[in-house]
């Protein structure tokens, strides 16, 4: 969509995947605290998005929505003057149906009267479900709600949450600054593979202003072990996925946020280039893969990726096999996105992953000359 947000990623937290229902506002204000106290604000975390419930009623006379009184007593305007207070922006959630998916007003036909409403709150970016529509087609109701959002003259990222829609990827670019591309994810390794190889076909789609949404993290709940939820945080991240936090982050462990706070896959993700990384090698087993993508200046971006139960398995990435990448005699500088380490290489690079992990590359030209690189087409 273009209307001037989301030319990175957006990066931020959401209350759905740890608190679902809930919420209030002494949460709110605690995660609001978290973001800035760990530091997770000023690595460019800007956004804290409330999900579903924070809506009970409408107003009969004005037909305005009505946030929940005893969840949030101060109301949503003094909720997003916190928010705003710290240096943060303001998400809240509604559905493009009668009624949201834990059956809170929805705001199909009432476009109008929500969007001033959100703006009138001081939000900053909406999330539009799409339960309770009854068959309606998706694409005139989001249109209706982006049109809605514009109208009030508020920059409002307008983030689609429209699962169950056939192929959105092929018709959201003009409608959402981002569209989830699945259904929800859960903490677990078999989730986060089988969101992963959905969202990755969909790389032709993704550029700034408009992005695939594989749904939010996962990093630091459940029981998911440190290297799975290192090579979740990196597959997302060079994806070009919304980074949103769905964690409690006023306990999260030190392993967790060291993973969510890694300043070069977070410049990764944020890469003005904008370009979806994507898998370009798989073994026949389906337990390993590469994947790259092109970075801004003539750089890319390679994970060796050990999908399957063996640790030390031996992934090799051969220059040839990444589309518009250099020829087989160029050396690469290679610099571990995990460790302080790089090195060189020509033609091919071999390391041992362990199971279920990552290891990960900005891959740059000893020599920065573009005419050694073979012409990028992104949006092919
Ligand atoms: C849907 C969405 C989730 C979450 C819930 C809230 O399932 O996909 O991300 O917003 O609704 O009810």
């Amino acid at each position: 969509l273009d209307n001037g947000l989301g030319l990175t990623p957006v990066m931020g937290w959401n209350s759905w995947n740890k608190f679902a229902c809930g919420i209030n506002e002494t949460l709110i204000h605690s995660i609001a605290d978290a973001l800035v106290s760990t530091g997770l604000r000023d690595l460019g975390y800007h956004y804290l998005n409330l999900d579903d419930c924070w809506q009970l009623t409408r107003d009969m006379g004005s037909g305005k929505i009505k946030e929940d009184p005893n969840k949030f007593p101060s109301g949503m305007k003094a909720l997003g003057d916190y928010i705003h207070s710290k240096g943060l922006k303001y998400g809240l959630y509604s559905d493009a149906g009668l009624m949201t998916c834990q059956r809170r007003p929805g705001s199909l036909g009432l476009e109008t009267i929500d969007a001033q409403s959100y703006a009138d709150f001081g939000c900053d970016y909406l999330k539009y479900d799409n339960c309770y529509a009854f068959g309606l087609k998706p694409q005139k109701r989001y249109e209706a709600m982006r049109d809605a959002l514009n109208a009030t003259g508020r920059p409002i990222f307008f983030s689609m949450c429209e699962w169950g829609a056939l192929d959105p990827a092929t018709w959201a670019t003009p409608i959402g600054n981002s569209w989830r591309t699945t259904g929800d994810i859960n903490p677990t390794w078999g989730s986060i593979l089988e969101i992963l190889d959905r969202n990755d076909p969909l790389w032709p789609y993704a550029g700034p202003g408009a992005w695939n949404d594989p749904d939010m993290l996962e990093v630091g709940n459940g029981n998911l072990t440190v290297e799975q939820q290192r090579s979740h945080f990196t597959l997302w991240a060079i994806m070009k996925a919304p980074l949103i936090l769905g964690n409690d982050i006023r306990t999260i462990s030190q392993e967790s946020l060291d993973i969510i706070t890694n300043k070069k896959i977070i410049a990764i993700n944020q890469d003005k280039l904008g370009a979806q990384a994507h898998s370009v090698w798989t073994s026949d087993e389906k337990d390993t893969q590469v994947w790259a993508g092109p970075l801004d200046e003539g750089e890319f971006v390679i994970v060796l990726f050990n999908r399957g139960d063996i640790n030390n398995v031996e992934i090799a990435v051969h220059w040839k096999d990444i589309p518009d990448f250099y020829t087989d005699t160029t050396t690469m500088v290679l610099e571990d996105l995990w460790c302080d380490w790089n090195t060189t290489a020509t033609g091919s690079f071999t390391a041992k992953v362990q199971a279920h992990d990552v290891v990960a590359f900005r891959a740059s030209p000893t020599k920065k000359s573009n005419n050694l690189r073979k012409n990028v087409n992104l949006q092919s």
